[in-house]
């Protein structure tokens, strides 16, 4: 036994998507990716391996551990296992603040976790940058949940030249990440189906070629806090992915009559002198995006909504760090 070991880490919701891989094995995404981390959508995560185990154990708390869940995060102790050179197996127990597979990147932050956790409960020392490049193999997104703030995940041909590193603290900016909740399942097709699907949609290059721009876009409008360039922009990308799902085949339509609902709804506001747009991820919910001074006045909007179940309002969160609080 190598005692109990915890990590915490914020789910995250990207500016530019990261939907589309060059490599399905090592999780190469196609275009770089900008992301922030998000607050209040957190996961927990304790790991320990324990010589007495014939096999991983794990336990994912809130929605029920599915054995392909089991599997994807055994796959991962793997990587960890061959790392560290042991093959002890692993007890793993995993809890979020939020429902899973609704949209909201739970595999971002269960990955982000589980690397972090299981590399300090298999005492190997990694860098960030290190941390980043095995997060990604778990899950693409997870990459960015490791560093701080606002996060670049970068495109490359090679498994070491893919990571994700902090572009801003989460103190640049008072950006606020209203996550509108409209349905809680789980989500019918996930983003790895998701994002091996992208090269069916006749729309692959273009959304590529402008997600290649977008990347620019939004990066210098977040440097610059210049908001109505980056959340014009960020609604574009979004609308782009969902193109690319939407005609994908099979075809993936991740909407529902509530999703537009509020994209038509921030749209209004905007026309009406209040600032937000929306993007939306692998799922029905949005994710309205304003500045921390209009934040309470869009929340109350939304909440109005029909067919709006919870907001869970977010700030810029911290990156991956463990702590002493056990889940076992
Ligand atoms: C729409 O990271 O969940 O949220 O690598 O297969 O685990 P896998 O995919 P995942 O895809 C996230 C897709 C997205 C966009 C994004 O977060 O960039």
């Amino acid at each position: 036994m190598t005692g109990k070991h915890t990590a915490v880490s914020c789910a995250n919701i990207a500016f530019v998507k990261y939907w589309g891989r060059k490599d399905d094995v090592l999780r190469l995404p196609l275009n770089s990716s900008i992301a922030m981390n998000l607050d209040h959508a957190t996961t927990q995560t304790t790991v320990a391996f324990d010589p007495t185990l014939t096999a991983d154990h794990v336990t994912i708390e809130n929605t029920g551990t599915t054995p392909q869940a089991a599997r994807r995060v055994s796959d991962h102790l793997d990587r960890i296992r061959a790392r560290a050179g042991i093959e002890t197996r692993a007890r793993v127990v995993s809890r979020n603040s939020f429902p899973m597979g609704a949209g909201i990147a739970s595999s971002a932050s269960a990955f982000a976790a589980l690397t972090a956790a299981a590399c300090a409960a298999a005492r190997i020392t990694l860098s960030e940058r290190e941390l980043t490049i095995l997060a990604r193999q778990g899950s693409g997104s997870a990459c960015r949940s490791i560093p701080a703030g606002f996060v670049e995940w970068h495109t490359a041909d090679t498994s070491a030249e893919s990571y994700a590193e902090s572009i801003a603290p989460p103190e640049h900016w008072d950006l606020r990440d209203l996550i509108t909740i409209v349905q809680t399942e789980h989500k019918k097709v996930g983003s790895t189906t998701g994002n091996a699907l992208v090269h069916t949609s006749p729309f692959a290059d273009a959304r590529l070629a402008a997600a290649e721009r977008a990347l620019t876009i939004i990066r210098e409008a977040l440097l610059a806090r210049d908001f109505a360039t980056f959340g014009e922009e960020t609604e574009q990308e979004a609308l782009r992915m969902h193109a690319v799902a939407m005609t994908s085949r099979p075809s993936l339509l991740y909407w529902s009559p509530s999703t537009v609902r509020i994209l038509q709804a921030v749209r209004a506001w905007r026309e009406n002198g209040l600032p937000a747009y929306c993007t939306i991820d692998a799922g029905a919910n949005g994710h309205v995006l304003c500045e921390g001074i209009h934040a309470a006045a869009v929340e109350a909007k939304l909440r109005a909504l029909d067919g709006v179940q919870d907001v869970i309002a977010n700030r810029p969160g911290p990156g991956t760090h463990v702590i002493n609080t056990h889940l076992f």
